[in-house]
């Protein structure tokens, strides 16, 4: 049986698990090209390994995309199954306890039964990973109900710059009847939930430019415009006193959630004074009228995520400087746009730029946000799931964090997404001690036959 299977070979599934982490593949930095590659070496002989068909790895402009199926039937279902192999960079190095690419098993607070400690663990790697150790289980012990096919890319972190372009020119191979992910997180290790909401994305990089080169700040101070204090300025304009975005039409296409839907969204368990004092805040803060889970869910967001210029070095030098550069992402809510929200802020921040600073606005990739609804077969499998992994029925969450690709999914493919996550918001991914709980790797694992099993009644009994 599959659950004796996954029983007999926890172990083996871990070691393995350590062996993909253990390959740093940053796609962020080409120093670790290689390294990537290496990954979906890694994805392309485990697929084999564990008995899928049509195992093959697809050359794009970037990063390869592997893929492989199972058709055992064609009249029953096929899941779709996407992850990501790359990972995040791991700096800042100092700040991990370990090694960010040799995991190791440390007991926590919120794992007491041990949580595997490195990048990758927990996003994408431990979480795609759940998906071919539970198709291995369910294939080894003849126990697979749906037809598979699998789809991992190498440059989600990166805004999967090559995906669509694969998946437009393959929607004959990619067809399928629902998409299955696991890259997002439940409320905690006793409260199932699962993510019925992303945000999309814009991200631009700004650069303001006073004088033609650094000057000392005593000979020219006061006289000439501070790139660094024009930009502070300019940024700190970009948000009202009430925490809104002050930037024009930034609203236009905010579709306001219902009270009825905010007061169902409130019923899932939320603690503001642990969730303060997990950050050390003594206060939180953000959009009038909203509550904290509200802000970071439904509603869109301006955050500078790095700003530079000047002498940061050792000591200090009087200079006041050429240049000064921000980076800024804003979290979108379904409905807005992401190139139209760029369009905006471009056309504001070039705006409101004194005379004495030429701007420049570089728009990064981005991605829509999008809404996944709870009354279809996937959600109806997956919630039965894990009411029978977890004995308790699943909260559908909106969650604050992107994953673009799954909207361009129900664009090409005509596919909904269903975003089966594991993983807890205090897994701290993309931050050093990323780590991913055991307890949640295994149920995953456990998880994902119990839906392919659903899906496979649910859909036959919809025939
Ligand atoms: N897996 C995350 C997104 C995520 C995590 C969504 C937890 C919901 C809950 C994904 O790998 C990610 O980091 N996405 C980026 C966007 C991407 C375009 C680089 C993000 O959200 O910042
Ligand atoms: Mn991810
Ligand atoms: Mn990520």
């Amino acid at each position: 049986m599959t659950q004796d299977y996954i029983e007999k070979n926890k172990d083996k599934f871990l070691n393995e698990l350590f062996e993909f982490i253990k390959i740093p593949s940053v796609s962020a930095d080409i120093k670790f090209k290689q390294e990537v590659l290496k990954a979906a070496s890694f994805l392309e002989e485990n697929l084999i390994k564990i008995g899928a068909d049509n195992v093959q790895v697809f050359q794009t402009l970037g990063y390869p995309i592997v893929y492989a199926d199972k058709i055992i039937d064609p009249n029953l279902p096929t899941i779709l199954v996407y992850g990501h192999y790359d990972v995040q960079p791991a700096d800042p190095y100092e700040l991990w306890d370990s090694d960010p690419f040799n995991p190791v098993v440390k007991k926590t607070k919120i794992h007491p039964q041990g949580a595997i400690f490195a990048r990758g663990a927990c996003d994408d790697k431990g979480q795609m990973f759940m998906h071919l150790k539970a198709f291995e289980a369910m294939y080894k012990s003849n126990e697979l109900y749906c037809n598979v096919k699998f789809m991992f890319e190498g440059e989600e972190e990166v805004g999967s710059s090559n995906l669509e372009k694969f998946v437009r020119s393959n929607i004959d191979l990619l067809k399928a009847d629902v998409v299955l992910v696991s890259d997002t997180g439940i409320i905690n290790n006793s409260t199932p939930s699962i993510c019925v909401g992303l945000r999309g994305l814009s991200y631009v990089e700004v650069e303001v430019t006073g004088p033609n080169r650094d000057l000392h700040s005593g000979l020219y101070g006061g006289a000439v415009a501070n790139p660094i204090n024009v930009l502070s300025k300019m940024i700190a304009s970009l948000h009202n006193e009430n925490g809104t975005i002050n930037i024009p039409g930034f609203y236009n296409d905010v579709i306001q959630v219902s009270n009825s839907d905010r007061k169902e969204m409130a019923k899932a368990p939320f603690n503001l004074e642990e969730y303060q004092s997990d950050l050390s805040i003594k206060e939180v803060y953000g959009e009038e009228g909203f509550t904290t889970n509200e802000r970071n869910s439904i509603r869109p967001t301006l955050d500078v995520n790095g700003i530079w210029g000047g002498y940061i070095g050792e000591g200090a030098k009087t200079v006041l400087p050429s240049k000064a550069s921000a980076k800024i992402s804003m979290r979108l809510v379904p409905n807005q746009k992401s190139t139209n929200i760029t369009n905006l802020f471009e056309t504001h921040f070039k705006k409101i730029a004194p005379n004495y600073v030429k701007v420049k606005v570089t728009p990064h990739h981005g991605g829509e946000g999008v809404v996944i609804p709870t009354d279809f077969p996937a959600y109806l499998a997956a919630k039965k799931a894990m009411e029978t992994t977890f004995g308790k029925t699943p909260i559908p969450v909106r969650s604050g964090g992107s994953i673009p690709i799954v909207p361009m999914f129900e664009e090409v493919l005509g596919l909904k997404t269903i975003l089966l996550g594991f993983g807890l918001d205090s897994d701290v991914i993309h931050s050093p001690n990323e780590h991913f709980g055991l307890f949640n790797f295994y149920k995953g694992i456990e998880t994902i036959p119990c839906f392919y099993k659903n899906y496979a009644e649910i859909m036959a009994s919809e025939k």
